[in-house]
């Protein structure tokens, strides 16, 4: 067997021993926005470290565990901490908690992350719906064998980012009054910032905003026929964009600072989610 499904496979039959709950809607948190765990009415949790040849997360502010729960009505699975590909770990590696989730039975994928803002409209704390991504210097996880289980050798990605859900996001941001900025993502390797040139890059390629994860997560997702909706909070402007060097702790102030209505925002979201979804 294909060793990536045969560790998948391994990885699900662990979680399946410990944990009997079908999500609908795995969300995922970026860097800073772990805090929204604590909002959902918890059933259980199950730290990466427990699941059989689940990579763990090395960054500070990424806790590791999978919560599973309820936001309202809707059954979800939240990922407090993710892995990324700088860590050192393979590129299958880093989705295989994105493929977990799909055998879970989530249907909806989720994705939340802190990113820098290269849009000029764009200003630290705003909230940005991903209309659509560039995945940049970062490997596809589709690469080698298809796993024809999970889907097909050659994925359409005209729509990753699903128009319902957009539009759902779109007016649970409004009924909040929340401000809402569109724009492109764009995934480049990290873990060193970028630098000015590489964001004048991003900006030509037609990015507006720029991390280190997400891309290659919602590629995973795509190729299993997960809806996919994602909202990026802007912690940042780009490198070049102001004289002040870039640091992740300005990333954490600024989630901090933005997390209450983070919390709201998807919360409403996933409600609405829901209750469009389930019906
Ligand atoms: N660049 C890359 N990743 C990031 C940034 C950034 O400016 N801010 C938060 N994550």
């Amino acid at each position: 067997m294909n060793p990536v499904y045969e560790k998948l496979l391994k990885c699900y039959d662990s979680v399946k021993e410990k944990v009997d709950f079908k999500p609908l809607v795995a969300l995922v948190l970026g860097s800073g926005l772990g805090g929204y765990a604590d909002e959902i009415r918890v059933v259980e949790t199950l730290d990466y470290s427990e699941i059989e040849g689940f990579p763990v997360s090395t960054v500070p502010g990424h806790k590791g565990r999978f919560v599973f729960g309820y936001v309202g009505e809707v059954p979800v699975v939240v990922m407090q901490g993710r892995v990324h590909y700088y860590e050192g770990y393979s590129i299958q590696d880093v989705v295989l908690p994105t493929r977990l989730m799909k055998l879970m039975g989530a249907e909806v994928l989720f994705l939340t992350n802190a990113s820098g803002g290269i849009n000029y409209d764009f200003a630290p704390g705003d909230f940005m719906l991903i209309t659509d991504q560039i995945s940049s210097f970062v490997p596809s996880p589709l690469i080698g064998q298809n796993i024809e289980e999970l889907g097909p050798r050659f994925c359409d990605m005209s729509e990753v980012y699903d128009k319902d859900l957009r539009e759902i996001i779109r007016l649970s941001a409004k009924k909040l009054d929340i401000p809402l900025k569109e724009g492109v993502y764009v995934q480049l390797t990290g873990p060193a910032f970028e630098t000015p040139a590489e964001i004048r890059m991003c900006r030509t390629l037609g990015a507006d905003a720029v991390g280190m994860s997400t891309v290659c997560e919602a590629v995973a997702a795509n190729h299993m026929g997960m809806k996919i909706c994602g909202i990026s909070c802007i912690s940042n402007l780009a490198c070049g964009m102001t004289d002040n060097p870039l640091s992740h702790a300005e990333v954490q102030e600024t989630a901090d600072r933005v997390a209450p209505l983070f919390k709201k925002l998807i919360t409403e979201s996933i409600e609405n989610i829901g209750a469009g979804v389930i019906r």
